[in-house]
């Protein structure tokens, strides 16, 4: 499904939600379910800087914790206040490819209204994930 106002305005509202006090770059993730429920994601981080949290992974989390299942997503929306939109780091989309159909769209933005669109695939060409384990004997 395309973009929607609506999405950009709830990836907005997710990032101003961001704890980033040791490098002040918040990251809002929004995640569309196919259901219409929504989830908010954002950038959680600790003083023990390894143990920071990434907005995509916020909001993957948040929606398996309230019962949702790998594949039940239509998009998910990421924005930063960057000059151009900025892309999940290699853990997020190891966990996006893990719960995510390949051929979701995933738009990468900015707060200014750049808008980059992916898809799983694209953003993590043969990947690894639980559907390769589907047929081990
Ligand atoms: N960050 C995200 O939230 N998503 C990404 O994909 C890349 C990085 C966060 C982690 C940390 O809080 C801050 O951005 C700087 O790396």
């Amino acid at each position: 499904m395309d973009l929607k106002n609506e999405w950009l305005d709830g990836v907005k509202t997710a990032r101003e939600k961001a704890y980033t006090p040791y490098s002040n770059f918040k990251v809002g993730a929004f995640l569309i379910a196919k259901d219409g429920t929504t989830f908010d994601g954002c950038n959680v981080e600790n003083a023990a800087y390894g143990d920071c949290i990434c907005a995509e992974r916020t909001a993957l989390v948040s929606a398996i914790a309230q019962g949702y299942k790998p594949g039940d997503f239509e998009a998910l929306v990421v924005t930063t206040d960057t000059p151009t939109p900025s892309s999940p780091c290699g853990s997020c989309r190891q966990v996006i490819k893990e719960l995510c159909n390949d051929e979701m769209p995933v738009y990468l933005t900015n707060i200014k209204g750049d808008v980059i669109k992916r898809t799983v695939d694209d953003l993590l060409p043969l990947g690894f994930s639980g559907r390769d384990l589907e047929d081990v004997k």
